[in-house]
């Protein structure tokens, strides 16, 4: 049975469910691994998680389709980025197909939390890794956890379609060089201090800019951008420390491939954002989420598709990726799992 929730109203915040899964991994190999009802986590004080931030994580949606079927999105590439961010991080990687039986296994314990069609809500499930035995010398934990807990959530930010206003952050998200293609929490923990102050001031994210030069459109703290020039080209930032989004690599799939649009992933000046007509935010948690203003030290760039809706090109986007993923849309081969 369904649980009782009010699904519409569904903020982007955690409730608890009823199982989630858990490997620990010991002398050199992972366990079994288990669905537990047990969420709490006992490590030691001077776990490697706690003092040096040995933390890596993933986010990934399951929805219910049009049809009442439970799927997930693309999760073969959410393991392979989460095998990524543990090699960058002196971390044993969780094997690919484990992770994905992990993913199965836990959404199809929790079916009764995953939030019916149409309702607005999706489930989404959070893997993570942490050095859980003692560390005090800087070095990598010799034992970890890996767990993976799942969530319903509406949308990231509140309105949910509505254009949102973010600003150009004095602050820098990730170094060349650094950790910013991979998903390390210590990334995120940086970013805290600019997005409490960014939202005091009214914004709902930060755009970071390289931080080399500051020229260059690097992300938010949460998301990539998508760009939408006068001639209607698809324009993503490409740079060595934005994250690689899973969603961002199937719009521009999606725009070339079905929509049949022009796609450009390269450098993008900050300078040129004033010309574009569009612009938006995209990740599994954001989905696309259209920009309507970005402030820039007292100056303000107003896009062209405004404050009141989406853009035509990003609704389209929009439409068609979502379409994709609640089944409403034939799917690219290999796209959509299947829960059973
Ligand atoms: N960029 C950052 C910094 C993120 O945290 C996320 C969220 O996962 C994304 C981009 C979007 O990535 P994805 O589309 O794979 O969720
Ligand atoms: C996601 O989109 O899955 C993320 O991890 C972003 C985070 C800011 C919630």
């Amino acid at each position: 049975m369904a649980k009782d929730l009010d699904w519409g109203n569904l903020g982007f915040g955690y409730v608890k469910t009823d199982y989630r899964y858990v490997s620990n991994f010991k002398d050199g190999k992972w366990d079994d691994g288990e669905l537990t009802a047990d969420d709490k986590v006992v490590i030691s004080e001077c776990a490697g998680v706690l003092q040096y931030a040995q933390t890596c994580f993933e986010g990934l949606k399951a929805y219910t389709t049009e049809d009442g079927r439970i799927v997930t999105f693309r999760p073969d590439l959410n393991a392979e980025r989460m095998i990524d961010s543990c090699k960058r991080l002196e971390m044993p990687v969780f094997p690919k197909e484990r992770f994905l039986e992990a993913v199965e296994k836990v959404v199809a314990a929790n079916r009764d939390w995953v939030p019916p069609y149409g309702s607005g809500a999706t489930l989404y499930i959070r893997p993570y890794m942490f050095g859980s035995n003692p560390v005090i010398g800087v070095k990598p934990a010799e034992e970890y956890q890996f767990r993976m807990f799942v969530t319903p959530v509406g949308p990231y930010f509140k309105g949910g379609a509505k254009p949102i206003v973010i600003k150009v952050s004095d602050y820098d998200r990730a170094a060349p060089n650094g950790t910013g293609n991979i998903k390390a929490g210590l990334n995120y923990a940086m970013s805290l201090y600019p997005i409490v102050k960014a939202h005091e001031e009214g914004f709902a994210e930060n755009m970071y800019l390289d931080a080399a030069s500051r020229t260059k459109v690097e992300e938010t703290g949460g998301a990539n951008f998508i760009f939408i020039t006068k001639d209607g080209t698809l324009v993503t930032p490409k740079s060595d420390s934005i994250l690689p989004s899973i969603t961002r690599r199937s719009i521009c799939y999606v725009a070339e491939h079905i929509l049949g649009m022009k796609v450009e992933h390269r450098e993008v000046l900050f300078e040129e954002v004033k010309d574009f007509a569009e612009c938006g935010l995209c990740g599994t948690a954001a989905v696309i989420s259209p920009v309507g203003k970005i402030f820039d030290h007292g100056k303000e760039i107003d896009i062209p598709s405004g404050m009141e809706e989406m853009g035509p090109v990003t609704k389209k986007l929009y439409d068609t990726l979502t379409g994709i993923q609640m089944g409403r849309l034939e799917a690219p081969e290999g796209w959509i799992h299947e829960i059973r």
